[in-house]
């Protein structure tokens, strides 16, 4: 068949199973990301174009202030890093449809504002400095391109706008060496089809071969090769199907890009307990970091960030989180003790943010404990378990005060896989929850 210049062609290697691309991602299980963009000098959420109605020339006129004079990509970088994240991904074009990178195919980029640099560049390269991966976000959904509406009635105005997303998709997948996790945003307005989405992520893996992506350029649409590599719930640790990988993505405070009136900032244990939930139902967890316009980040996110990083890397709470399981328990809606499990192999980690001094209890054990140990302390756990047989774990002598403040973590050695079954009633009658 005569091959046209637009066809796109594998890379020779071929394409890299999915368990072997997943692979660095199912151990990293934290990410940060970060949105930046000219909502950031406004400081009132990054949909604020949209809340506002401001129109599009009136908007336009913050790519003259974007001067990026505190922007630090080495900073931010270290920063993930002392957080205990794996990997970090930014925001290359926000529904705004400014891009933070070169492009040929439009001047609404950061090089042509004051700041004069190529911002995806720079990052790249600090983040993979630090040993982290890449992730470049890109919102499929344009306010600001001409086209970014229409192309749902008119196909030329499709056919335009289309190309524009190729382009741009192909240069932030060619310019900057290995990519690692492509996050595409909002597919409004068309369906993947009108994106021509298969031929699109066709493209990225001609590009990136080992690329993770994500399930936005079109969900599970009948007939089309969706719904990618990972799903992407907000705001919610709720799993996804067992098959799927997933990641769920989470804010700091309530919104994405910096909001300077938003002062609600989630504590760190409530910040542990999410990562905790999506480690143990087998996903990630991307927490987000809105900076100021000028680049420069808020001494309340560093100081969450910080906490969650103290806590994984004092005395090994990490082992707990990273390369950990889907766990087989049952979800512990009605829980004394705060939040949930993860587990490794035949260990199941127990994460407690509710001390109640020298005893605990955990219920629903399908499997028999062989030892028991405070994680961030090393120190043994004395235990009993009784009731059909190993269904109450009773700790006892423990500490009077948790030995970790924000959440203190309980390994248990088990003789086999662990599990746990609670149901509504008191007992499991057998067949009947
Ligand atoms: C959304 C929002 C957006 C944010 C994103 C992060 O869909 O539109 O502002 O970037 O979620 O997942």
């Amino acid at each position: 068949m005569k091959k046209t210049s637009k066809q796109v062609q594998l890379s020779k290697g071929g394409i890299p199973s999915l368990s072997e691309r997943m692979a660095w991602f199912r151990e990293a299980k934290f990410g940060m990301f970060i949105h930046w963009g000219l909502y950031s000098i406004l400081g009132r959420h990054e949909w604020v174009m949209n809340r506002e109605r401001i129109p599009v020339k009136e908007y336009e006129a913050l790519a003259k202030k974007f001067t990026a004079e505190k922007f630090d990509p080495k900073a931010w970088a270290r920063l993930a890093k002392e957080s205990g994240q794996k990997y970090v991904a930014l925001t290359t074009k926000h529904h705004e449809g400014f891009c933070l990178f070169d492009s040929k195919l439009t001047k609404y980029t950061s090089v042509n504002s004051p700041a004069r640099r190529d911002i995806v560049a720079e990052f790249v390269e600090a983040v993979r400095a630090e040993g982290l991966h890449v992730g470049l976000y890109y919102s499929l959904m344009d306010w600001h391109h001409p086209d970014g509406a229409n192309c749902l009635h008119d196909l030329k105005a499709r056919k335009r706008f289309v190309d524009y997303t190729h382009g741009l998709v192909r240069e932030i997948m060619t310019n900057y060496g290995k990519i690692d996790y492509l996050f595409y945003d909002v597919p409004w307005p068309l369906k993947p089809n009108g994106w021509d989405s298969t031929k699109l992520n066709y493209m990225v893996r001609s590009l990136q071969p080992q690329i993770l992506i994500n399930n936005r350029s079109g969900w599970g649409v009948e007939g089309s090769l969706m719904p990618e590599d990972f799903d992407t719930p907000e705001n919610s640790t709720r799993a996804s199907a067992d098959y799927r990988d997933w990641e769920s993505c989470d804010t700091l405070n309530g919104s994405w890009g910096w909001n300077k009136a938003d002062k609600e900032w989630k504590s760190v244990p409530n910040l542990l307990g999410k990562l905790v939930s999506c480690a143990g139902n087998g996903g990630n967890f991307i927490l987000n970091v809105g900076p100021r316009g000028d680049g420069s980040i808020e001494e309340e996110a560093i100081s969450s960030l910080r906490g969650m990083g103290d806590w994984l890397k004092r005395n090994n709470n990490g082992e707990s989180i990273y390369g950990t399981e889907r766990v087989n328990t049952e979800w512990m809606n009605f829980n004394p003790h705060g939040t949930s499990a993860t587990a490794k192999g035949n260990t199941m980690y127990w994460h407690i943010t509710r001390w109640y001094g020298k005893e605990l209890w955990l219920g629903g054990l399908q499997m028999k404990v062989r030892s028991a140990r405070i994680v961030s302390t090393g120190e043994k756990v004395k235990f009993k378990q009784t009731f059909k047989p190993t269904e109450r774990l009773h700790l006892y002598d423990l500490p009077v005060n948790p030995p970790d403040k924000d959440m203190t973590v309980i390994a248990l050695e088990c003789e086999s896989k662990p599990s746990q079954r609670l149901g509504a009633g008191h007992v499991w009658v057998d067949g009947v929850q």
